[in-house]
């Protein structure tokens, strides 16, 4: 049976992912010293967010593509009461309560191994968060994506 191109295309980044270490260099495909900088600039992205005049509220972020959970510890956790993740590759997904630590235990929610292009919310979130994954999603599955998302 042959495999169409989407199907290819989300087989290859699963194929890549499942080679790659669950580390902070791993995710960062071997750039691993710039999340210190990355962060910072997330940090001052989402700070403008509840700047705006109806600022979101602090309760509940959704990480996506989410890794290890480098994202969710250095970025979201630190701001929001729970945090949620989409992640594709279990070994990743697996590795997250521990790279988050004890300190952010009560703030780890539900952890979703499924990819972005089938993923759908099942709850309101605050914010909805995507570093360093949206290029992995063909234009028609993102467009399908963002909008699940806003609905
Ligand atoms: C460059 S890493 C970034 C991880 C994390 N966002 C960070 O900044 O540390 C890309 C991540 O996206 C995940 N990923 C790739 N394709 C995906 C898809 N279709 N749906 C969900 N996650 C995906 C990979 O498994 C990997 O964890």
């Amino acid at each position: 049976m042959s495999i169409s191109s989407k199907e290819l295309l989300y087989k290859k980044a699963d194929d890549y992912w499942s080679h790659i270490p669950a580390t902070l260099d791993g995710v960062l495909g071997g750039f691993g010293f710039i999340s210190g900088i990355d962060i910072e600039g997330s940090k001052k992205f989402l700070k403008s967010i509840f700047c705006f005049e109806n600022p979101p509220s602090p309760d509940v972020a959704l990480d996506c593509g989410a890794g290890i959970g480098r994202v969710s510890k250095y970025l979201l956790m630190p701001i929001f009461g729970k945090v949620d993740l989409v992640e594709q590759d279990k070994k990743f997904l697996k590795s997250v309560k521990e790279f988050v630590g004890s300190d952010n235990e009560n703030k780890l929610g539900s952890l979703y191994n499924v990819g972005l292009q089938q993923f759908t919310p099942d709850k309101k979130y605050d914010v909805i968060w995507n570093q360093w994954v949206l290029g992995h999603l063909d234009d028609e599955d993102l467009i399908s994506y963002l909008g699940r998302c806003r609905q």
